[in-house]
């Protein structure tokens, strides 16, 4: 069966990012992965994609702190449609993706968020949720639109909120279901794309 070829994009330690290369490599995940793409140069996320011989590449993110260039982002596009990139997994990039991005993969880029939005988008949603004294958050993956963690929800997992969490402690576990549902979430996209009827291709 032909395999749906993801480029992943992150900012950080790459958790997510592992699971995801160890369940394609587990044969669990039945996508191949193209490119890593990271905006900080250090990022644990780049070593991880070199671990598992994936093409790792750091892009200069320029002057702003929250978006990237435009003429970035358009390198951005040509780096990942080099790769044959068919859909974009962002797993902890911390930017908010612009017209480049969003046009040349409308519908194809999805994201990971540490909570049951729409509640909570925006940085450290976990200390939001225990400020908002809560006594369940969890974690959602949806497509990526023009907003802030607002575009169309794909599946959701709930973590229940203990008496005297830390903020530490609540990410933690919210990044124990991130790992489980964000490769289900991908699978079950990849099946659909690549699926044998027109009609499961096109509801991808
Ligand atoms: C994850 O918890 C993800 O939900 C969050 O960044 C973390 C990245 O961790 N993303 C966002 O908050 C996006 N709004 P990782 O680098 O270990 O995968």
């Amino acid at each position: 069966m032909r395999r749906l070829a993801l480029g992943i994009l992150g900012s950080g330690k790459g958790s997510n990012c592992r699971a995801i290369l160890e369940k394609i490599r587990a044969g669990e995940l039945q996508t191949d992965c193209r490119i890593v793409v990271s905006d900080v140069a250090e990022a644990g996320i780049l070593a991880i994609a070199r671990e598992f011989g994936v093409p790792a590449v750091f892009l200069s993110p320029g002057k702003f702190r929250t978006k990237l260039e435009p003429e970035t982002e358009s390198q951005l596009v040509r780096l990942l449609r080099d790769a044959g990139v068919e859909l974009v997994v962002l797993a902890g990039f911390m930017r908010v993706l612009k017209a480049p991005m969003l046009e040349a993969f409308p519908h194809r880029i999805i994201n990971v968020h540490p909570s049951l939005l729409p509640k909570f988008p925006g940085r450290e949603a976990w200390t939001q949720a225990l400020a908002a004294g809560e006594r369940v958050t969890g974690c959602t993956v949806h497509y990526v639109d023009a907003g802030v963690d607002s575009g169309e929800i794909i599946a959701q997992r709930e973590v229940a909120i203990l008496p005297n969490d830390t903020p530490d402690g609540l990410h933690m576990r919210i990044q124990v279901a991130e790992r489980e549902l964000f490769p289900a979430a991908i699978g079950e996209l990849a099946q659909k794309c690549t699926g044998e009827t027109a009609q499961a291709r096109s509801d991808f």
